[in-house]
């Protein structure tokens, strides 16, 4: 009865998991989720209560550079976009601020200026001339998929841009911090006659995004150059290392944290509760009862195979089916073989059933004084 009812109860709890997200699951699970889920209207279901179609950007306005932040809502940090095949980010630029150059691996960018002015320029590939605009105010710039290009800031006050990416994981790869998080003699070498010391010097300089733009637009707004911070280079293994002896600053070990200034919509940014922790570990105990059910069936097999083996040692390998029918079975037999040791009188009266203690096992009833 329990190993009948144990499914049953599997299944509505897992069930049941699909209604909404458990508060404290993990991004990745949530993600993980709706990309499971068969239809539009599943995903509509999991994303309850409705906050989750909101993504706050003033809310996620941490983290980022000298000169402000980008924030994105995508797939990262944001679950409601999976399946609409888009994502967008918010560009808060302080005075000359430079989101300095990128590409987007899987996306276009199409960047529209809230307020204030910036220049944007892009490379779009090899042999493609290099593309540069003033973008003011309620002026939208394209940049194809995976362009090199930066937008900087000209005003000395700050500003916003929006920008749509059509991808829902569109991804970036910021040139300086990648180009030189490649082995530095690698990089010497691209570079013609440097030295890896050399490559290491300036990659220890390389600063976060966004990032204080040109000297020109400092000094029209009155702005020094501070030291700014350095955090988002490559993380360095043993393939690309700094020459030994090398004394800059070690590039930060890498995190597997979800990127700063992040934070999630609705009820999804909610406290990180042990909940999904707990419901990992029930589900954990019943695979575990649900595999010893399991060699519990394959351990009453193998004995009814052993008992088996045994009865034909026995009765010998000589032994023969025979059919039991109407003719020694009072009220009917039925159609089905059973085994019989040969020599026995009749099939009815000789049956021999497996199980220990003599009870009779088959569907009819035996004669008085039978066995
Ligand atoms: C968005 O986040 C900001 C900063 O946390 C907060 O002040 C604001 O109320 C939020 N907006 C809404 C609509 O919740
Ligand atoms: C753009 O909007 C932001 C936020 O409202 C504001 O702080 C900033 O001063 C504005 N910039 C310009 C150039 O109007
Ligand atoms: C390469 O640089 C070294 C100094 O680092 C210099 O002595 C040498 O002449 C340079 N070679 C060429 C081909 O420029
Ligand atoms: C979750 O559990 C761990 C260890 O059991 C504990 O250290 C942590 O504080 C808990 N987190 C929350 C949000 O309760």
């Amino acid at each position: 009865m329990l190993s009948s009812a144990l499914p049953l109860f599997i299944a509505v709890l897992f069930c049941s998991r699909t209604h909404a997200f458990t508060a404290g699951e993990s991004e990745a699970q949530e993600v993980a989720d709706l990309k499971l889920a068969p239809t539009a209207n599943d995903r509509l279901n999991l994303l309850n209560p409705d906050s989750n179609f909101v993504f706050n950007f003033t809310a996620a306005r941490t983290g980022g550079g000298a000169a402000g932040v980008v924030v994105t809502a995508s797939a990262g940090n944001f679950p409601a976009v999976v399946g609409q095949h888009l994502s967008m980010a918010v560009g808060f630029l302080g005075p000359c601020g430079l989101v300095t150059p990128h590409t987007h691996p899987r996306a276009t960018e199409f960047n529209y200026a809230i307020n204030g002015s910036m220049t944007v320029g892009m490379l779009t590939e090899n042999g493609a001339r290099f593309v540069s605009n003033t973008v003011n105010a309620g002026e939208a710039v394209i940049f194809p998929e995976g362009s090199i290009h930066f937008e900087m800031n000209l005003g000395c006050d700050s500003m916003i841009f929006v920008a749509g990416l059509n991808n829902e994981d569109p991804g970036v790869n910021s040139i300086s911090q990648e180009y030189f998080g490649l082995p530095p003699d690698v990089v010497a070498a691209s570079l013609g006659n440097a030295t890896a010391e050399q490559v290491a010097q300036i990659e220890a300089q390389i600063v976060d995004n966004v990032a204080l733009g040109t000297d020109e637009c400092l000094q029209r707004c009155g702005i020094t150059r501070t030291k700014q911070s350095t955090t988002q280079r490559v993380q360095r293994v043993a393939s690309n290392a700094l020459p030994s002896g090398f004394s800059g600053p070690p590039a930060p070990p890498a995190s597997t944290a979800a990127p700063a200034g992040v934070k999630l919509a609705g009820s999804l940014a909610d406290d990180a509760s042990n909940s999904s922790t707990k419901l990992r570990t029930l589900d954990i105990v019943l695979i575990a009862v649900v595999g010893a059910l399991a060699l519990g069936y394959v351990a009453i097999l193998i004995s009814y195979c052993a008992r088996r083996g045994k009865q034909n040692k026995n009765g010998g390998n000589k032994g023969i089916y025979t059919r039991p029918g109407a003719a020694y079975a009072p009220g009917g037999g039925d159609d089905s073989e059973k085994f019989m040791a040969p020599g026995e009188a009749a099939p009815f009266e000789s049956f021999q059933p497996y199980s220990e203690g003599g009870a009779r096992t088959t569907p009819y009833d035996a004669p008085s004084g039978a066995l």
